[in-house]
Parts: structure tokens; C-alpha cells; sequence
């Protein structure tokens, strides 16, 4: 399939990332979370194609993208398809003790949500997948159709945070069993709800939903602590860690991993936001907030 540039996932952030994150211009950065390659992209042409860039993500179908995209670029990129909590092997696979930066981009890319068949976005009708790893056991079809009712409102209440709803979606969810595309999650939801909520929520109706099965598909949460724990041993003094997040949950995380840490000076305790001008052309980058930190060293 030939793509239009205009196809590709609009990279949020960019200036601000790159500002916070290049410290050399010839250092090695990681990018957790390659995507279609836009922030490797814009690291690049940054740097005058200095810089070394390591990306790594799950989803080989998205990397194909970023392959292509950045192979008449640089012949300093790296792209391995691995999760980023085994980023400690991949690093030492590649040979490569210390970086000067590590980028995350958590949430989904433009790819996954309008790609064939992956079951992300309600606003399709195709089979109830969500795995950003195609190769992983349990996609959200199983989750909704074996997870008992409890374990369903747990989770919808805890990583959806659809507080008061979430037991009253997991009860129709089990009754209308089974489910097995995005259009019947939708509709599961949809009579687990006040007709008042259906029509009159700033979002759509089942965007909290879709979240929490996304989060416990991928294991998002878990993750993400993981893997910020395993940078350190990788960073030079100095080095920053950059990560944007799309929901309070994943930013809650981060920022209480680095409030915590007296190894690390923690540049954002207030985090950067998109400016109105990016929001207004790229919509999807409103929920987004940057942190970082810089590494003090040992
Ligand atoms: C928002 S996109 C990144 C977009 C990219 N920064 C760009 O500018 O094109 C998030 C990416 O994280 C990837 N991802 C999600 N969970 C991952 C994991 N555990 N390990 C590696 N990549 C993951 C997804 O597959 C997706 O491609």
C-alpha cells in the first residue's frame, strides 16, 4: 500500500522533545516507542544525522513504516521489533552500555487506529483485537468474553476511570456475550449506559471503555514501570529520559517514578503541554503531557 506523507502519525511535541531531550548532537538515543518513526525522523534532521538512534517497537507492521520511511535517511538508525521492558536486552544485544537519552511516546499510533483489523477505534466495525503486539496471547475479544464481571468493572473502573458506570458496563458486557467485534463492544456498552450519558458525553460513550481493554490487552501500566526502572544502568550522566503520556494514569506513574528518585534531577514536576497551535492542527495531542528527567549519574 503507497502512503500520502500526509498519512503518517502526527507526532506530537516534536520541538519540545527535541529540545529537552538532545543534549550532543552525535549521542545515542533510544526511542522506546518508534512508531511510524516521526520523532526518529525529526531527531535526525535535528542533529544534522549525527546522532545514532536505537527504535524499538512491538508492532512490526508500524515498524515496516518507519523502515521505509527512514531508510534513504540515515544509516544510523536501528529498528528492532521488541517490547520496550526487554529494552535492557535489546541494548545489550546491539552492544551499546550507555545512551544519552531515552524517548517514550506512549498510547497508539495513527497506523494502529486507522490500519486494517486491529480493533482499536470504535469508530469501526472489525474484529475485537487491541494487541499492539500481533503476535501476543490474549486480545481484547478474549478479555471481554472470558474475564469474569468483577474483573471486567475492575478494570474499567481502575484503567478506563469510569467511575460510576463501570459496574453497570461490565454487567452488560457479560449479558451480551458473546462479543467479538468493535461495533458489538460498542453496543454492549451503549445499553450499559444512561441513554443521557450515550448523547451527551464531551467524548465518545465508549472511549473510557476502549482504553481500560487497550491497557489490560498490552499490559500498559505494568509496562511502562518496568521499563522506566531498567533506563538507569544504560544512562550517561547528564542523559535525559522523555516521556509523553495521553492519560492521568500514565502520568501519574511517571511523574511519581521520578519525584521519587534522588537519582535524577526531575526538570517537569509541572508537565509541558502542547501549545493551542499544535492542538488546533493535530487534535489527538490535547490529552498529551511531556516530562523528563536528567540522569545526576553515579
Ligand atoms: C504514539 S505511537 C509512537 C509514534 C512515534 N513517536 C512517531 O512519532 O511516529 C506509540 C507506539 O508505541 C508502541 N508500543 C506500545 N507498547 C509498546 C511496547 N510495550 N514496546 C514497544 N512499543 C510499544 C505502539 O506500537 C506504537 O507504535
Amino acid at each position: 500500500m503507497v502512503r500520502k506523507y500526509d498519512d503518517f502519525h502526527k507526532s506530537v511535541m516534536v520541538e519540545e522533545v527535541l529540545s529537552y531531550l538532545i543534549t550532543k548532537k552525535d549521542g545515542i538515543y533510544v526511542d522506546c516507542t518508534a512508531g511510524e518513526g516521526g520523532h526518529i525522523k525529526a531527531i535526525l534532521e535535528y542533529t544534522n544525522k549525527m546522532a545514532k538512534v536505537i527504535g524499538v517497537d512491538v508492532d512490526y507492521e508500524v515498524l515496516e513504516i518507519a523502515e521505509q520511511r527512514l531508510k534513504d535517511l540515515s544509516d544510523n538508525v536501528v529498528l528492532i521489533k521488541s517490547s520496550y521492558k526487554d529494552i535492557d536486552m535489546v541494548l545489550r544485544g546491539l552492544d551499546i552500555d550507555k545512551v544519552d537519552g531515552f524517548l517514550m511516546d506512549l498510547g497508539v499510533s495513527t497506523f494502529q487506529l486507522k490500519g486494517e483489523n486491529r480493533g482499536f477505534s470504535f469508530a469501526k466495525d472489525e474484529p475485537l483485537d487491541m494487541r499492539m503486539d500481533v503476535q501476543a496471547k490474549k486480545d481484547a475479544a478474549y478479555i471481554v468474553n472470558n474475564y469474569s464481571q468483577e474483573d471486567l468493572r475492575r478494570i474499567i473502573f481502575e484503567y478506563g476511570e469510569e467511575k460510576r458506570f463501570a459496574h453497570s458496563i461490565s454487567k452488560s458486557i457479560v449479558k451480551n456475550r458473546p462479543i467479538n467485534t468493535t461495533q458489538e463492544l460498542v453496543n454492549a456498552i451503549r445499553k450499559g449506559l444512561p441513554s443521557s450519558q450515550v448523547h451527551e458525553r464531551h467524548r465518545h460513550f465508549a472511549t473510557k471503555t476502549f482504553q481500560a481493554l487497550r491497557i489490560e490487552v498490552n499490559q500498559e501500566l505494568k509496562n511502562i514501570e518496568e521499563t522506566l526502572a531498567k533506563f538507569e544502568s544504560f544512562l550517561k550522566g547528564g542523559a535525559r529520559v522523555a516521556v509523553i503520556t495521553f492519560h492521568s494514569l500514565e502520568d501519574r506513574i511517571v511523574k511519581n517514578f521520578f519525584k521519587n528518585n534522588e537519582r535524577y534531577n526531575f526538570l517537569t514536576p509541572k508537565p509541558i503541554l502542547p501549545s493551542q497551535e499544535e492542538i488546533k492542527h493535530n487534535p489527538r495531542s490535547r490529552s498529551a503531557k511531556l516530562r523528563v528527567a536528567e540522569y545526576k549519574g553515579v
